[in-house]
């Protein structure tokens, strides 16, 4: 048999202590499905005194990461310390060199230095793996690299952050504010330390534009990537939503556009009846629109020790096999510079809700201002507070939620209609607007 594969692990949090566990619970199945052993024979962690319920008497502690990356009873480096930076970049970088493999869930060090790493595997012969980096357990990278290796892809979007979709879940599910979701959220342990990394959609903008090199072959970077959050959406926007046929979803998109590729990170309206307005809760998802063939989705759980250790691990019994891919699906000098998308060419349905002083000629206001932008209203609906709504704006006095949806049209023509708008002074506060994606 084959000598077994010498394992070093640098980082053990949640991940690392559950990729420990799995490569001695699964020893077997992963000596039968690889043809030899998998053996964790270093680690290195912050702490060595924290108490763990981890078996590590036979396994060598190293003082730093670096000296684990280079330590010659060390095949496979598999870095689980997170950050773009120190001292996860170093470690990375000297085990390449080294010519080792190095396995990692780091989506913040490979939307900064993706590329720059995937040269180095590429010159020194080692893999770089990192299934774990993008909706954790479900095997998103693999399918895009080696799945539809032979499919033209037309668009990927999906749901890559489960904090952000848990608390949509529950804003819209339970009525309760956002606040209260995104408490739960971090009691629950979805949540990254600094919560407004997920609300305000890094976290989904770094998968992105992972997800967009492998499909698309552009240098991986975030960016490229448009970012708006979700923390101006209301449970009103929600309810509307619903009752429009739609959820509000926080999307992560890359498309390919007469003008280039498009990667963009923001509330999203979809139809109740797509297969991603079904995902709730932290679950993600993503969608593959494929040349050629009906698209793909792929749902599954994004986040928690045992999902991202499950991909960790079977990254790591692709190097005990010897299967050694392009980290990014192909060889480095062939991905392409990428631009931010210019949003305001961004073509598309909008929802648009307005707070409009309830008088006569208001709702002939609105639809002349839009009208004149060449964009077509599909619905228009006036919200009275009581939760009921008609079609038409009544005559009275105080303000009264307007929530229209449109045809497709160009965003900086929607962005000056309602500009006329305000200058009309037929609404009062600033306009609500969530872009649309049809499946
Ligand atoms: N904070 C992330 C999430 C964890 O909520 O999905 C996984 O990257």
């Amino acid at each position: 048999m084959v000598a077994a594969l010498k394992v070093g692990i640098a980082g053990l949090g949640t991940v690392g202590a559950e990729v420990v566990r799995l490569i001695e619970t699964q020893a077997r199945t992963l000596s039968a499905r690889c043809g030899r052993n998998v053996r964790v024979t270093a680690v290195t962690a912050r702490s060595k005194a924290k108490k763990r319920d981890l078996e590590l008497a036979d396994v060598a502690w190293a003082k730093t990461p670096l000296e684990l990356a280079v330590d010659p009873e060390v095949d496979c480096f598999v870095e689980l310390m997170g950050g773009a930076g120190e001292p996860a970049l170093s470690a990375v970088e000297a085990a390449l060199k080294a010519g080792k493999s190095v396995v990692t869930a780091n989506k913040a060090l490979l939307a900064k230095h993706g590329v720059r790493l995937a040269k180095l595997a590429e010159q020194k012969g080692g893999a770089l793996n990192f299934e774990a980096a993008v909706g954790a357990a479900i095997p998103v990278v693999k399918t895009l690299r080696e799945g539809l290796a032979a499919t033209a892809i037309d668009r990927v979007y999906g749901i890559l952050n489960g904090t952000c979709n848990y608390i949509l879940t529950r804003m819209e599910q339970e009525g309760l504010s956002f606040d209260e979701c995104l408490k739960d959220a971090q009691r629950l342990g979805y949540a990254e330390a600094d919560p407004s990394f997920d609300i305000d959609g890094h976290d989904t903008a770094q998968k992105l534009a992972i997800l967009a090199s492998l499909a698309f072959g552009t240098r991986v970077a975030q960016s490229a990537v448009y970012v708006e959050g979700i923390s101006s959406i209301t449970p009103e926007d929600l309810r509307a939503a619903s009752d429009l046929g739609y959820r509000v979803k926080l999307l992560g998109v890359a498309v390919r556009t007469a003008k280039g590729i498009e990667q963009r990170v923001h509330p999203t309206m979809v139809p109740k009846t797509s297969s991603i307005a079904q995902v709730m809760g932290v679950t993600n998802a993503l969608t593959i629109d494929g040349t050629g063939i009906p698209p793909i989705t792929l749902v599954g759980p994004g986040a928690g020790g045992a999902a991202t250790a499950s991909a960790v691990v079977a990254d790591i019994a692709d190097v005990a096999r010897g299967i050694r891919a392009a980290p990014f699906g192909r060889p480095v000098e062939r991905l392409q510079e990428t631009a931010k998308a210019p949003m305001e060419r961004h073509e598309g349905g909008y929802y648009i809700r307005l707070l409009a002083r309830d008088h006569a000629g208001t709702a002939a206001t609105i639809a002349t201002r839009l009208a004149e932008q060449k964009i077509s209203i599909e619905s228009i609906v006036q919200r009275h507070p009581n939760g009921s709504s008609t079609t038409a704006v009544p005559a009275k006095a105080a303000p009264v939620p307007v929530i229209l949806i449109t045809y497709a049209t160009h965003e900086d023509a929607v962005y000056r209609a309602l500009s006329a708008v305000q200058r009309d002074k037929v609404i009062s506060g600033r306009p609500q607007v969530i872009r649309i994606e049809k499946n």
